[in-house]
């Protein structure tokens, strides 16, 4: 019995070393085998790499040299090497990489890639210190997607209708303000409209009717705060970056008392507050007051400074060129004689003449003018002049509309501002595919506030074309980087005298 025992117990020791030694064996098999293909894999991928050919580099001192060239003036510096080096090409610079797509033929992987293999998210990190915590780069890919959809939702379709009644209501308020006549730095004017009318549509009534002062120097100071330098320090002790931290705090200070007053009083408005407060995620979570006033920051950053600009351009374009000026007010005319006074979201619909205008200053003057993803991937691309190159993952690529909306083969005479070339007909935004235009960016990230910026737009610009005569007093403006945006440099000087467009003879 003892002997049994024994023979048992060696018997079971003998076979469990066996099966740790099995399994041992096992494992060191697999992860010889996965280590195997791995090496293989890599060894295929830098013989793929070496036998294609990377895009070619800008030459520059080494380390500092490009980024000098580039923090100098980055859109005269992408338009010569365009010129020298073709439509793809690579800046080396503090030891990154950014290689520029530039041209339809070239940037569809940039806009169309998916997620996993060209991400927003490390290039635009550095906007969580504005925006703050749990919403937009800040927040797994998944999530992001859920919150942009609460945008596209508030900044499409029937919102819009009820979001032109509101802008109407504040751009006569504005302008009611104007004397018969005067001198005004319109540049400053259409900020201060614009802001008014995106506060009210997207921050509500609460914000626009007792707040919007503080909100204009706070957000103000936010701006400030997207310093270049923040691009790479978010958090350098600067001043620019305590007022911002300070101002985002503030912020989101308001938001939350105006947030639990609504909740309180059982009210429901029409804004995108509403919206965001309404939400509920997939998994039935609602908002949280903090993602509510990020998302509330966030959209009010990406829509209030680039249309404000926008507008401001369309101005100093119309009144330059005085032909495209006259074909606007007469449209303006047309739509008097056809619908009144009556002015809503069908009959801006209806002004194609003032939406080529707009179109046209913002393919010349596009103020996000470079946009930036993170390859994840290697990836192929064959250049506008035929030639197969890969751009090698772990770098960052880089699109500019700046550069791309005037480029010859697309556009004809692309320098000129000839709002026409989008008529019926012509269609020069179209001819050479979907990404031939794009200040509004392309394809999966497309601007979701495209419709809303028009609408405003075209809300200002058809109230000052209806109510005064205007004449450009200061010389045509230049650009100018603005923290993160192309901006207009200086003041837009405009003498203004009151008029009222009437419809002659019923025509
Ligand atoms: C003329 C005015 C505007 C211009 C030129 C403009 C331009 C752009 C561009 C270029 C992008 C893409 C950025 C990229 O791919 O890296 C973008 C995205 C976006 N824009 Fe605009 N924008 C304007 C107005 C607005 C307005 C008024 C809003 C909101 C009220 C808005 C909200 C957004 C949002 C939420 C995104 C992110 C879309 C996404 O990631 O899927 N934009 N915009």
């Amino acid at each position: 019995m003892a002997i049994d025992l024994n023979l048992q117990e060696t018997m079971s020791l003998i076979t469990e070393k066996h099966q740790g030694r099995l399994i041992a064996g096992a494992v060191l098999l697999v992860t010889t085998i996965v280590s195997f293909i791995k090496l293989l894999l890599m060894w295929s991928d830098s013989r793929v790499r070496s036998r294609s050919r990377l895009p070619p580099t800008i030459p520059a001192v080494p380390i500092i040299g490009g980024l000098i060239r580039f923090m100098r003036g980055p859109i005269s510096m992408i338009r010569e090497e365009y010129a020298r080096l073709g439509s793809v090409f690579t800046l080396n610079a503090l030891g990154y990489r950014i290689t520029f797509l530039i041209g339809p033929e070239v940037s569809e992987h940039l806009f169309n890639g998916a997620e996993s293999e060209m991400s927003q998210r490390e290039v635009y990190r550095f906007t969580v210190a504005a925006f703050g915590r749990g919403v937009a780069f800040d927040v797994p890919y998944s999530l992001r997607l859920e919150q942009i959809r609460i945008f596209a939702e508030g900044l499409r379709g029937n919102k819009l209708r009820g979001y032109a009644t509101l802008m109407v209501c504040e751009a006569e308020e504005y302008f009611s303000k104007w004397g018969e006549s005067g001198t005004v730095d319109l540049k400053h004017e259409l900020e201060q409209v614009i802001l008014r009318i995106t506060s009210r549509c997207l921050l509500g009534r609460e914000v626009r009717e007792n707040l919007f002062d503080d909100v204009a120097t706070l957000f103000h100071d936010l701006c400030n705060g997207m310093q270049p330098v923040s691009v790479i320090f978010p958090y350098l002790p600067i001043p620019a970056h305590w007022r911002r931290d300070r101002a985002r705090q503030r912020l989101r200070e308001m938001f939350g008392t105006i947030i639990r007053a609504r909740k309180a009083s059982g009210r429901s408005e029409e804004d995108m507050l509403q919206r965001l407060i309404d939400y509920r995620y997939k998994d039935g979570r609602a908002t949280t007051e903090d993602e509510i006033a990020g998302l509330l920051i966030t959209v009010l950053f990406g829509g209030q400074q680039t249309s404000s600009i926008t507008s401001t351009w369309t101005g100093a374009y119309l009144l330059q060129f005085r032909r495209y000026l006259a074909a606007a007010v007469e449209e303006q005319e047309e739509a008097i004689w056809r619908h009144g006074d009556r002015i809503d979201h069908d009959v801006f619909a209806e002004m194609d003449v003032l939406y080529r205008c707009i179109k046209e200053a913002l393919r010349l003057q596009p103020p996000v003018a470079i946009m930036f993803r993170w390859s994840h991937s290697d990836f192929a691309v064959t250049t506008r002049e035929g030639e197969e190159l890969v751009v090698p993952k772990g770098q960052m690529v880089a699109a500019s509309p700046a550069v791309a909306n005037r480029l010859p083969h697309v556009y004809k005479d692309p320098d000129l501002y000839d709002p026409e070339r989008f008529a019926p007909g012509r269609s020069e935004d179209k001819a050479a595919g979907a990404l031939s235009y794009i200040s509004f960016g392309g394809g999966k990230h497309w601007c979701l506030g495209e419709f809303f910026a028009y609408l405003e737009i075209k809300t200002v610009w058809a109230h000052l074309l209806r109510n005064f005569e205007m004449e450009l007093v200061s010389p045509f403006p230049e650009n100018e980087w603005n923290s993160m945006l192309v901006g207009v440099k200086g003041k837009l000087m405009v003498k203004y005298t009151r008029r009222k467009l009437v419809v002659v003879d019923g025509k």
